[in-house]
């Protein structure tokens, strides 16, 4: 779908936030950027976004059949829901910024909404929702618009593990539905793994690739894949990997959060 070759970025400061990046990203994938802060996993997604240009290399979008900027869906570690604006018109957003009415958008919005759990809070205004609903709410409209690819930047690193888990669970389910493609940025091993296809590890100054891991576990995963032995071990080699990224000695704290 998408190939970064040799992409990296400068920004005006000096700060080299990527050098050298080779990544694919093939479709249907859900791939996880994981990498202690300031490795340039934020900067990598904005990239693929379209939000700002690398200085070097190139994002080629030739393998996707569609002209990637148009169809790429994006939700942020803050929901940045309209405050004003109600459940049903905060997902109407990008079908609206394309032209399309509230009437017309109503199916759409009212699917997304049932598939996120939402049914019944449409009329609802962003302070009256907790923190993971707020979530929620950030993945429908990250959805309507029927994205080929998802991006997530740390969508759920503000939310307390119960609700992390509970959208972690929910968000596999749409994946395994829809088949969107989902590049999902986390400093989080045990979310990496639970979550992810092949998990992308990255070191920091520069911000660079350090090694990939593929997670060959099969879906639905679920409560029971969570607890089992296999995702312990998952877990700690990707522990092991990130650790080497991060050049910290094994034994040295390392705290996922
Ligand atoms: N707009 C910017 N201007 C200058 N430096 C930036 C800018 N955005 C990010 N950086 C720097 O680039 C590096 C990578 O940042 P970022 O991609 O946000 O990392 P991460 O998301 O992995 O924490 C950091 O050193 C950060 O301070
Ligand atoms: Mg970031």
């Amino acid at each position: 779908m998408l190939t970064l070759r040799s992409v990296g970025k400068t920004f005006s400061n000096g700060v080299v936030a990527l050098r050298d990046v080779d990544l694919d990203i093939r479709e249907g994938d859900f791939v996880s950027l994981l990498g202690p802060s300031g490795c340039g996993k934020s900067t990598a997604l904005r990239l693929i976004a379209g939000l700002g240009t690398p200085t070097a290399g190139v994002l080629d979008w030739r393998g996707a059949g569609f002209s990637g900027r148009g169809n790429i869906g994006f939700v942020f570690q803050e929901p940045t829901l309209l405050p004003w604006a109600n459940v049903f018109d905060n997902v109407w957003l990008p079908l609206k910024l394309r032209g399309v009415s509230r009437r017309a958008a109503e199916p759409a919005i009212r699917e997304m909404l049932d598939r996120v759990h939402l049914t019944g809070f449409e009329k609802a205004v962003p302070r009256e929702l907790s923190g993971g609903m707020k979530m929620r709410v950030s993945i429908a409209r990250g959805l309507v618009t029927k994205p080929k690819i998802l991006l997530m930047d740390e969508p759920f690193a503000a939310l307390d593990e119960i609700t992390r888990f509970k959208l972690n669970n929910d968000l596999l389910e749409l994946w395994q539905d829809e088949r969107f493609t989902v590049v999902f940025v986390t400093h989080s091993v045990f979310e990496s793994v639970f979550l992810s296809t092949r998990i992308v590890v990255m070191a920091a100054r520069p911000g660079r690739i350090h090694s990939e891991i593929a997670v060959d576990a099969p879906y639905p995963r679920d409560e029971a894949f969570r607890t089992s032995v296999e995702y312990a071990a998952l877990c700690r080699q990707a522990s092991q990997v990130l650790v080497d990224a991060m050049h910290l000695a094994p034994g040295d704290p390392y705290d996922g959060h």
